[in-house]
């Protein structure tokens, strides 16, 4: 099929049974409880209502557990007060499994008193929200995902940190542009002693890698490009397609997250840097799965489904797709790199682990 016109903010729309396939991320969103109930003890009581927005929310369970310190924290400093709980995530989120989850049994509205469910769909490289409305702002696992999808020339790798000469600058130009849009959407939306929770996954410093980061799961990146590069060998997938895919993805080291409030005046002037950190995560840091190492085809099958979670819609839309000549053709290819990618898995259990290191920004708005 022809490269289309792409929309930029398809990449991550239609995440693939997210809830099942998002253990890493549950696992993020769950260590930050305590930094999510100490930033509401810091903002204290708000009228005439307490608004928390979660940006990048997906429709799971860790949407659920993002909230739950924040709504258990408010309570006990005001336990009739009104809270606005906003969730916020493209167009294309799946809204009704997650509002099955919200107004579920183990949904925050289950006996909700005084708490208001707001949705807002869109991208969170906007602004989402009234100025000056929001108090908490968390965004766990999803500022990674640029705006927008790249086609550098890129053989060799489907990852940005293995990106060299013009790819890298592009892709790294991308990534400072989206990030400071990111804070100045933030910076109008917070109230001034409001404050935002950011973790998603990062890099540090590694002489021995590539432009010299070692980032979160280099290894299942370069995985995904021997299996699809395999596909190419035997004539599945074109390799005008694969040399120019890249994940659109930068995983921040804490200086890069840091930059834009330290280089640009608007927002040194507009926020206070509490915490800017990356470290391995609470979890499995060296390999999500290593609990299962025993047993390579259980290994295997989570892995598959943990980078059909995060990754099937990108590959489908810009590898698969380019590669295809019908549209059944996608489904096709889809599943035959999914087999691959099991089968490589299984045969060298560890040997392609993703590595987990947690970048965390945690700001205050003056
Ligand atoms: C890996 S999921 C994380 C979901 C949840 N926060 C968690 O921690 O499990 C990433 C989410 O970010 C969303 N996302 C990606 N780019 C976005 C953007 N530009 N604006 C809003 N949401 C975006 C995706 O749609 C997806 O739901």
């Amino acid at each position: 099929m022809k490269r289309k016109h792409q929309d930029p903010f398809a990449s991550t729309e239609h995440m693939v049974d997210y809830d099942r396939n998002s253990y890493m991320q549950d696992q993020m969103v769950r260590s930050r409880a305590e930094r999510l109930r100490a930033a509401v003890e810091r903002i204290g009581p708000v009228v005439p209502e307490f608004t928390a927005m979660d940006y990048g929310c997906g429709p799971g369970h860790s949407a659920l557990n993002c909230i739950a310190p924040v709504i258990e924290a408010y309570r006990h400093i005001d336990p009739q007060g009104s809270i606005v709980i906003r969730h916020s995530d493209l167009a294309g989120n799946d809204w009704n499994s997650l509002l099955a989850l919200v107004f579920g049994p183990d949904g925050y509205q289950r006996n909700a008193s005084a708490i208001r469910t707001e949705l807002v769909p869109g991208s969170f490289y906007t602004q989402l929200a009234a100025s000056g409305s929001v108090a908490l702002g968390t965004c766990f696992a999803a500022s990674h995902w640029l705006s927008r999808a790249l086609s550098p020339y890129s053989p060799g790798t489907v990852w940005f940190a293995d990106l060299e000469g013009h790819a890298r600058a592009e892709c790294a130009a991308l990534a400072r542009a989206d990030w400071t849009r990111f804070l100045r959407c933030r910076a109008a939306e917070l109230r001034p002693g409001g404050m935002i929770i950011v973790s998603t996954l990062g890099g540090v410093a590694d002489a021995g890698e590539m432009n010299g980061v070692r980032t979160s799961a280099r290894k299942l990146y370069r995985a995904v490009f021997d299996v699809a590069n395999q596909m190419v060998d035997s004539g599945l997938l074109e390799a005008s397609a694969l040399d120019h895919f890249v994940f659109p993805l930068w995983f921040p080291t804490a200086e890069e997250a840091r930059a834009p409030i330290d280089e640009q005046p608007d927002l040194k002037k507009a926020f206070e840097i509490l915490e800017a950190s990356v470290t391995p995560a609470p979890v499995h840091p060296d390999d999500v799965y290593e609990d299962v190492l025993g047993d390579p085809a259980t290994y295997a099958r989570l892995y598959a489904g943990y980078i059909r979670g995060f990754g099937e819609s990108t590959l489908r839309l810009h590898l698969f797709g380019p590669s295809a000549k019908k549209a059944v053709d996608v489904d096709a290819l889809t599943d035959e790199f999914f087999r691959r990618l099991t089968r490589y898995y299984q045969a060298g259990p560890g040997r392609h682990a993703s590595e987990t290191m947690v970048m965390t920004l945690v700001l205050r708005r003056r």
